[in-house]
């Protein structure tokens, strides 16, 4: 017994200097990278297929797990929906990134009801799973639904965006969904930036889908010489496959209740993404459309100007009416009025920028832009409502410091902005 004891005791010195041993190997891993490890993290749900019935849910791991599951059921109030959930097998993508490998596991759950609640969870089959995440389908039909819209997110990530996120979530814990419009990190192949972007945004987006638009600091120039965007990008978002030829999950569209939502790369390939659009928005059955991408078509910065996107895709946004576009890359808040690129005044676009991030500029702003806020972090709550589009500019406090609502009757627009 007495032996058992010293024996146990001895035991636990050693796994106590093991602990301690780990805890710091685990806080420098974690300072210097985010490593992976056996349990799923970076967990984010995205749209590759009919939101009404479907979602998708990517992972990472370490390369020791070769295998990835996820598992689904209607959530119910008791603990025992785990016996009716069903299994389906991940798809594994292997990816090296400068701290080295990891594995990339996605899953799309299909043949689900429209809005309903579900419980996913995600793992390798045994041991390491996820947590069970709720998760609601979308309605079959139009409905009423708030969503969110963060400019760039890049610097400081960890330490002065995340609060942006948690005020977000506060505000609208009810968001169906939540718009990047690009520069997510500020150093494309930086693994640990995208480790800290993940870690701040991870409540979020595991039950909150992200779309994201990529912009500048997501590409960069690799061992090869050719300007690509980061390895991270596809293996770490399942996007949709339905846009133009070689931009892959950088260009996509989803319709959700009631508006289509486009993802434009405004980092290359500009003509061929305006005939795409053209093409997209000939028939489109959604009451209402929100395009968004990197760079802005009026700037609110100097020296900042987009011409050629302006002269690419602006054509296409009058032409097919598109109500409202998101921007980034300018590193302040600034929104026109409903503006059409021949000066007209029926229908029209409203175009906004806006910023999440520590990252700030200043200068002068397009003629265009109505309202300009700099030195100011923000995130943007959407509501769309039958005939109305509502956005709040709301800062990193929560404080509403610009809004408007565009109302449409017929088919007429018209823009109440306080
Ligand atoms: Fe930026
Ligand atoms: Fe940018």
């Amino acid at each position: 017994m007495f032996s058992a004891r010293l024996h146990s005791r001895r035991l636990w010195i050693g796994a106590a200097a093991l602990a301690a041993a780990a805890s710091l190997f685990a806080f420098q891993s974690a300072h210097a990278g985010y490593a992976p490890s056996a349990l799923p993290d970076r967990i984010v749900t995205t749209w590759t297929a009919e939101p009404a019935a479907s979602f998708s849910v990517t992972w990472r791991t370490s390369t020791a797990v070769s295998k990835g599951f996820g598992e689904i059921v209607e959530a119910t109030d008791g603990p025992d929906f785990e016996k009716a959930a069903r299994r389906v097998e991940a798809a594994v993508e292997a990816y090296e990134t400068n701290q080295g490998p990891a594995h990339a596991h996605s899953v799309t759950f299909r043949g689900l009801k429209p809005a309903t609640e579900y419980l996913y969870r995600v793992g390798d089959g045994s041991d390491a799973w996820s947590e069970w995440i709720p998760f609601r389908t979308a309605a079959a039909q139009p409905e009423p639904f708030t969503f969110l819209y963060f400019g760039d997110a890049q610097t400081r990530i960890r330490s002065a965006w995340s609060r942006v996120v948690r005020r977000a979530l506060e505000t609208a814990p009810g968001a169906r969904l939540a718009i990047h419009a690009g520069d997510l990190i500020n150093n494309y192949d930086q693994d640990a930036q995208w480790g800290e972007w993940h870690e701040a945004s991870s409540a979020m987006h595991r039950s909150i889908p992200a779309m994201p638009a990529i912009g500048n600091h997501e590409y960069g120039r690799g061992a090869e010489g050719r300007r690509r965007p980061t390895v991270n990008w596809r293996p770490q978002f399942a996007l949709p496959l339905n846009g133009a030829a070689g931009l892959e999950e950088t260009n996509y569209f989803v319709d959700f209740q009631g508006v289509r939502f486009v993802a434009l790369n405004s980092n290359e390939k500009l003509e061929e993404q305006a005939a795409w659009l053209d093409r997209l928005l000939e028939k489109n059955p959604n009451r209402w459309t929100v395009v968004f991408f990197h760079h802005p078509i009026f700037s609110g910065a100097r020296g900042r100007d987009n011409q050629r996107v302006r002269e690419a895709w602006q054509p296409v946004f009058d032409r097919r009416g598109v109500d409202l576009v998101l921007n980034g890359h300018d590193h302040v808040y600034a929104r026109t009025r409903l503006v059409r690129g021949d000066g007209g005044t029926e229908g029209g676009t409203m175009y906004v920028t806006s910023v999440s991030g520590a990252k700030m500029y200043d200068g002068k702003a397009h003629p265009a832009i109505e309202k300009i806020i700099r030195h100011t972090q923000f995130f943007q709550v959407i509501r769309v409502d039958g005939d109305a589009l509502t956005l709040e500019a709301r800062t990193a406090r929560g404080e509403v410091a610009d809004s408007f609502r565009i109302v449409k009757r017929g088919g007429a627009k018209r823009l109440i902005a306080r």
